[in-house]
């Protein structure tokens, strides 16, 4: 039976159209959905928009259009951008979908019904745009502390969910259990928020763009519990490969990973697992990778610093932008994308290295063999063994700036046996010869295109189908033009 796999990434609020470091996120995820397919498993990509609360309410309000009308728009762009990018998710779930809502309303009285809830009085300070309730001792200077912005002060009815319960059960998981990864974001989150742990504040009265619970109407839920629960009502979809007991389950022994930017890691390795243990199911492991920057700080469209992911498409393709956010942001860390540094990855390897071995070898293929490819066993064949045996421990331990740079060196590996072996000085010369080097070199291309084909997704598939291995020859004799810009 081959083992199973499920990918989320967050689901992004549709109150402007994506930017960049969005699609970071969704690309480090699509990229893990093929890699794990390409090696047998059955995968399930989940991938969405998070589309309640006050302030998508308010902006509507603001522009005199029915808030679901106003969100239907935006989401639309969501799918256009995922589309050129080529993210081949399962399931695209919306938090206004029918069937999350019903599976929400549910799993909160199930919650009210197991005592994990219970109803009080909110007191607290609550940022609009982060949509993120805190206690006045977890303000900066009076501020949010996670943008910096005004906070309005708060006193009102609520449900509570009790994970003050929880505390040490999660900070004990946290320290033992890797459900967190790079594990340096652990002590961050315990330090900051897991010395006194206050139950959840999860639903508001304020606003009406929500869920609203069974319990009582006037209540509607709180955005984030709305939010996190996608990943389980994701299952209900007739979409959905595998049932939620098949990978949630306590037996089930899938994997689970979640991807997310660091400052929502509160949320998905705190709030998240007590959610999961409240309702006796399994625990992921939550990958929270940095950010990109603009000038020093997170891009984000309120600071007017974003970069359009869709022009950089057009202008060097949807592989040159994948391969530039899998290659040049060490994983874990902050990181930069600018047209200059895209450019410079750009020329430097995918047309230097890549595209250049692949149509130098085909060329000389047509030219000395007419095109048939020697029936002769290839040399390199142990060094993509040793290739491919570090790309992939690097890709399991989410080290995938490494995994390309593996592949980069056996791509000068390659480029570096032309240089050695000067096929062009053995036609007539040393026929043997000439046919073991083409071999070689058609193999190594070969390999290192089914490698790289989970980011580069459309040149590898060009160059692996002018190969035909079963009838020994290229399937055209025209040149091949890899990574030859229109501009
Ligand atoms: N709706 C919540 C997530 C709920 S998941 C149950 C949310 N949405 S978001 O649209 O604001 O952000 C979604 C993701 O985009 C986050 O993982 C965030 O880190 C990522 N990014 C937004 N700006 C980013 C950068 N500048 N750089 C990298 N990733 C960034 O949070």
């Amino acid at each position: 039976m081959s083992k199973k796999i499920f990918i989320s990434t967050p689901i992004y609020y549709p109150n402007n159209k994506l930017h960049i470091g969005h699609a970071y996120t969704t690309t480090l995820a699509d990229f893990l959905s093929r890699y794990k397919k390409q090696r047998g498993y059955e995968t399930f990509f989940l991938t969405g928009s998070d589309e309640h609360g006050q302030k998508l309410e308010d902006t509507a309000k603001e522009l005199k259009v029915d808030t679901k009308t106003y969100i239907d728009e935006i989401v639309a762009t969501f799918k256009v951008l995922w589309d050129k990018l080529g993210i081949d998710y399962d399931l695209f779930i919306r938090t206004t979908d029918e069937t999350h809502k019903s599976f929400v309303k549910q799993k909160f009285t199930e919650l009210v019904e197991a005592n994990y809830i219970h109803e009080g009085v909110y007191k607290g300070f609550y940022c609009k745009p982060c949509e993120s309730m805190f206690t006045e001792q977890q303000l900066e200077e009076t501020k949010c502390p996670l943008c910096g912005r005004e906070v309005d002060e708060i006193e009102e009815p609520t449900f509570f969910l009790e994970v003050s319960k929880f505390q040490d059960w999660i900070k004990e998981i946290l320290e033992t259990k890797n459900i967190l990864l790079p594990a340096f974001r652990v002590q961050e989150l315990t330090n900051n928020f897991l010395e006194d742990l206050k139950d959840l504040s999860v639903t508001r009265t304020n606003f009406q763009w929500g869920i609203q619970i069974n319990e009582n109407t006037k209540h509607v839920i709180y955005v984030w519990l709305d939010a996190l629960l996608n990943y389980l009502s994701a299952f209900e979809y007739k979409e959905a490969p595998f049932s939620l007991e098949e990978i949630w389950g306590k037996d089930s022994d899938a994997e689970i990973v979640q991807f997310v930017g660091k400052e929502i890691t509160r949320f998905h390795s705190i709030y998240w697992p007590i959610i999961l243990k409240m309702l006796n199911l399994r625990l992921p492991s939550v990958y929270a990778h940095g950010w990109l920057l603009s000038n020093g700080v997170k891009m984000s469209k309120s600071l007017g610093n974003i970069t359009d992911p869709i022009e950089m498409i057009e202008t060097y393709s949807r592989d040159a932008i994948r391969f530039y956010l899998m290659t040049s942001i060490s994983t874990g860390d902050d990181g930069k994308i600018s047209n200059e540094l895209v450019e410079e990855l750009y020329n430097g390897i995918l047309v230097n290295k890549y595209a250049n071995l692949v149509s130098r070898t085909f060329k000389m293929i047509v030219k000395y063999r007419d095109g048939i490819i020697p029936d002769i066993k290839p040399e390199l064949l142990d060094n993509f063994e040793i290739t491919k045996n570090d790309f992939e421990s690097k890709v399991d331990s989410f080290e995938y700036n490494k995994a390309m740079k593996t592949w980069i060196s056996f791509l000068d590996e390659v480029n570096g046996y032309i240089d050695i072996t000067q096929p062009w000085t053995l036609d007539g010369v040393d026929n043997d010869k000439l046919d073991l080097v083409l071999s070689t070199l058609i193999n190594a291309i070969v390999n290192a295109s089914e490698l790289i084909a989970p980011v580069l997704i459309d040149s590898s598939k060009i160059t692996l189908s002018q190969i035909d291995l079963v009838n020994g020859k290229l399937s055209s004799l025209e040149p091949l033009h890899l990574f030859e810009r229109i501009k």
